[in-house]
């Protein structure tokens, strides 16, 4: 009974793994919720190599719900997502910045991610598996500490305001999705989406427009 009753104290202030808002809880300094913002039990960030003093990294604004998990991977990485907007079981991967807009629906399974991971030449991303590796060994909760991000690809992405990205999609480096603009399900986005279009595909093209009559999208023949 002592036991059961140690382990539920441990789980409530977030000490054991699985137990809740364990992650937001151990990155406090780290994050700035509104305090009408849902974090859903699905939800969670990791912080692998936080910056030294603290700052806010993450922040999210009045009225948003979320059900995503947050990366951020170097000190320098920032996540930002505004009011009233939705973000579903998705994953944000940064090492530089990701900026969501207000009033924005996210589904599940999205992936945003500012940056490639490793090298397009093979000589600078060579070490990247020992790296891994060592820092594994070291300390199994951050295997990029040593990471040498170099030559590492990254841009900022921004998902702007009242954009609706459908389920599975993904989302890379530098891409800027428009106002109002709409991803559809399993689409691949590697270049902007213009505001109050609708984009699809692999890789996602225009296949409905603005028709300047306040965010209605039609047909680009219309
Ligand atoms: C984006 C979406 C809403 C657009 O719907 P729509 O305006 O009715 O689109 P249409 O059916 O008129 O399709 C327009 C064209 O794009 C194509 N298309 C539509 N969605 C596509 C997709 N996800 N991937 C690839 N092509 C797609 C259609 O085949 C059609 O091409 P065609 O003109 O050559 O035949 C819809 O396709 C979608 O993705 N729905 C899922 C939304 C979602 O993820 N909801 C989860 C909860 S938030």
């Amino acid at each position: 009974v002592l036991k059961k009753f140690l382990v539920r104290i441990l789980h409530k202030l977030g000490v054991l793994p699985g137990s809740g808002i364990s992650s937001w809880e151990q990155y406090r300094d780290y994050v700035r919720i509104h305090p009408t913002a849902i974090l859903a039990p699905s939800s969670s960030i990791k912080i692998f190599n936080p910056p030294v003093p603290s700052r806010v990294c993450l922040e999210i604004g009045e009225g948003s719900h979320v059900f995503s998990t947050f990366a951020l991977l170097r000190p320098e990485a920032r996540i930002k997502v505004g009011k009233r907007s939705q973000l579903g079981n998705s994953h944000f991967i940064c090492a530089d910045s990701i900026e969501v807009g207000d009033d924005v629906l996210m589904a599940w399974g999205v992936t945003v991610m500012d940056n490639d991971s490793h090298a397009l030449v093979w000589e600078h991303r060579k070490n990247d598996v020992t790296q891994c590796y060592r820092d594994y060994l070291v300390d199994s909760s951050n295997f990029i500490r040593t990471k040498n991000w170099e030559h590492v690809a990254m841009r900022p992405i921004v998902i702007g305001n009242k954009s609706w990205i459908g389920f599975n999609v993904s989302i890379l480096k530098g891409v800027e999705i428009g106002e109002g603009a709409i991803v559809g399900a399993s689409s691949l986005v590697v270049r902007d989406v213009p505001s109050f279009s609708v984009a699809v595909g692999n890789p996602a093209k225009v296949v409905k427009k603005d028709d300047g009559s306040g965010g209605v999208c039609q047909s680009p023949e219309a």
